[in-house]
């Protein structure tokens, strides 16, 4: 269920400002931010049941009876409906109209629900009937753009907000098609004569496959693949393993092509699926060049973007990217992805948000807090760390997956099999090593995935690959005055930075905080050299792409290059050996809010 265009009969141009507002009239939405900052649902109150439902109508007829209140509008003949019933494709939009109301009252809203069955508090978007402009004249419509959860929606006028009483409900709307290929998406596997492709239907009864060759009207080569799945019982831990229309739900089959002996640099058209159960569009990609010391390469880098349900911002970035798809070869996402937190529907919102820039660019991803960290059940971990994972006593990690322990992303990304799965690895981009570990589990001298560093970092070729970019969800520079997180990246600091210099990482990419920041430079929470000379790694925290932003103010420190607090994307080029650029972009405007050229002390 996408809100796109939770607007009613107003025009397109207020369309995106009807998305702003929904979230800022007050309704609960399913999901809200507790006072105390953690995630919780406001809907494990169970909807009233249908004596206390009567007994209020009772109560409400007899202080009409002795004119208390003015009685609301007459409610019998309320009705509601969708058009079409059948909806031909993902995305496609369905009209909700309603009408029949003598007078709307301000919390009369219309809720929607999938499967169409769900009890009345199961809702997974909502949106109040006043904000349509007909509203007044007693009917309205609402369009919302569905998302294929391969399962059918429903949608329901409901007057009240505490306790809901329903006035009417559509019949239900269905998808053409429950197996129509969705989530599609690229990975780099690390090989430029690879490239890995990914989706999603309801069956894994036919074979999974890639057709593709070099023309669009010439899909002349096919490969398949493998598929699997999840259940709530392969999750760690409620609430992310509570089967609910609202937490776990079934999140079909996946889908994992592997197309091998490509040529590198090379445009491919391509579609995925199989005759059974329909394909997707034809898209394209092109594979990555050979490593090359002056291999010139761009991708676009961001961390902690969400979707729909965490506001504005991720949309606005995913557009960003699509507008400069063209400039870049891929895409690092750094660390909390969808901030599902255990509700299967927001992934499906986050596969279909991606899926336009995903089918073309690979998507690389990388672990956060809100993907893996969980108390309970850690036998489950697809990770294998011990215990329920990483909880030192001087951190902050938490429940922020709500129970997930990474096993959504862990089979809804298959990254490079050189580490630890999605958890770590690295690859090699044209004259780039890029490493991408996990700040969710044990980074100290001793522990595995240091070790895994340690050899991979010792392993890198600089007449092949004179770069190298590290990144991990948490940063090790950040500024802003949260004790907990700014520990953590003391210990970070500590555990790393030795291999960092003894390396000479060229750059450490990191989220976690919802801002960006750059430092010169540092080493050791010391300037070292500057960017045209730098004799350290430079750290830069993009973690503005999407998620709530940070209000927090600043600690005073030496090695803060700049800093801000905006929704935004960065881009970043590498020239040759020798120089590169990176730019940072608020959406607002797509302005270049911070840039830096800078040199790679390796090659000094
Ligand atoms: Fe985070």
């Amino acid at each position: 269920m996408l809100r796109l265009s939770a607007f009613c009969a107003i025009s397109l141009l207020l369309l995106f400002a009807g998305l702003l507002g929904v979230d800022a009239h007050g309704r609960p939405s399913p999901w809200s931010k507790g006072a105390a900052g953690r995630w919780h649902n406001d809907l494990e109150e169970a909807a009233p049941s249908r004596e206390l439902l009567l007994e209020l109508e009772q109560q409400e007829q007899q202080l009409e009876l002795d004119g208390t209140i003015n009685r609301r509008a007459p409610r019998a003949a309320v009705t509601v409906s969708a058009s079409p019933s059948l909806i031909a494709k993902n995305g496609d939009t369905v009209t909700v109209s309603w009408s029949g109301v003598t007078k709307v009252q301000a919390d009369d809203w219309i809720g929607v629900y999938s499967p169409s069955t769900s009890e009345h508090s199961l809702y997974i978007d909502w949106v109040y009937v006043k904000e349509c402009e007909t509203a007044s004249q007693g009917f309205g419509n609402v369009t919302f753009e569905l998302v294929n959860m391969r399962k059918d929606y429903g949608f329901r006028y409901f007057s009240g907000n505490t306790v809901l009483t329903q006035l009417a409900q559509s019949a239900p709307v269905e998808f053409v098609n429950k197996n129509e290929p969705t989530h599609g998406r690229l990975a780099y596997p690390g090989d430029p004569t690879t490239m890995r492709v990914m989706w999603v239907t309801n069956e894994d009864k036919t074979i999974p496959t890639v057709q593709y060759g070099t023309s669009a009207g010439i899909l002349n080569m096919n490969m398949s693949g493998t598929s699997h799945t999840y259940r709530a019982s392969d999750i760690c831990s409620p609430l992310a393993s509570t089967p609910s229309p609202v937490l776990f739900i079934d999140p079909g089959f996946f889908h994992d092509v592997l197309l091998t002996n490509l040529a590198p640099s090379t445009l491919y058209w391509y579609r995925y699926g199989n005759d059974a159960t329909g394909w997707s569009a034809v898209a394209n990609f092109t594979t990555a060049p050979q490593p090359g010391k002056n291999t010139p390469i761009s991708f676009v880098v961001y961390a902690d973007m969400g979707t729909y349900s965490t506001g504005p911002g991720a949309v606005a970035t995913s557009e960003r990217v699509l507008s400069h798809l063209d400039d870049v070869d891929f895409v690092l996402h750094v660390g909390d992805l969808s901030y599902a937190l255990g509700r299967g529907y927001v992934w499906e919102w986050f596969g279909a948000l991606i899926e336009p820039i995903a089918t073309n660019k690979p998507y690389q991803v990388s672990i956060g807090n809100h993907e893996y960290c969980h108390l309970l059940g850690g036998e489950k971990d697809p990770s294998h760390a011990a215990g329920n994972g990483f909880h030192p006593s001087w951190g902050n990690y938490g429940d922020d997956s709500n129970g997930e322990c990474g096993v959504p992303t862990h089979n809804r990304f298959h990254m490079p099999d050189n580490g630890n799965s999605v958890f770590w690895y690295s690859f090699d981009y044209g004259s780039v090593h890029f490493l991408q570990f996990s700040a969710e589990h044990d980074f100290l001298p001793g522990s595995d995935m240091y070790k895994w560093i340690a050899n991979d970092l010792a392993s890198v070729d600089r007449s092949v690959t004179p770069w190298i970019f590290v990144s991990a969800h948490r940063p090790a520079y950040c500024s802003e005055n949260y004790m907990g997180d700014y520990n953590v990246s003391l210990y970070l600091r500590a555990a790393l930075e030795p291999l960092m210099q003894q390396y000479k990482v060229n750059i450490f990419f990191s989220g976690h905080y919802h801002s960006f920041q750059a430092t010169c430079p540092v080493m050791n929470g010391t300037c070292s050299g500057t960017f045209d000379k730098p004799t350290a790694p430079v750290h830069l925290m993009v973690g503005m792409s999407g998620a709530s932003l940070d209000n927090e103010t600043y600690m005073n420190v030496t090695w803060d290059a700049f800093h801000d607090q905006a929704f935004g994307v960065a881009y970043v080029h590498v020239h040759d050996a020798n120089s590169m650029y990176f730019e940072y972009r608020h959406n607002d405007n797509d302005g270049v809010a911070w840039n830096m050229t800078l040199s790679n002390w390796a090659m000094l």
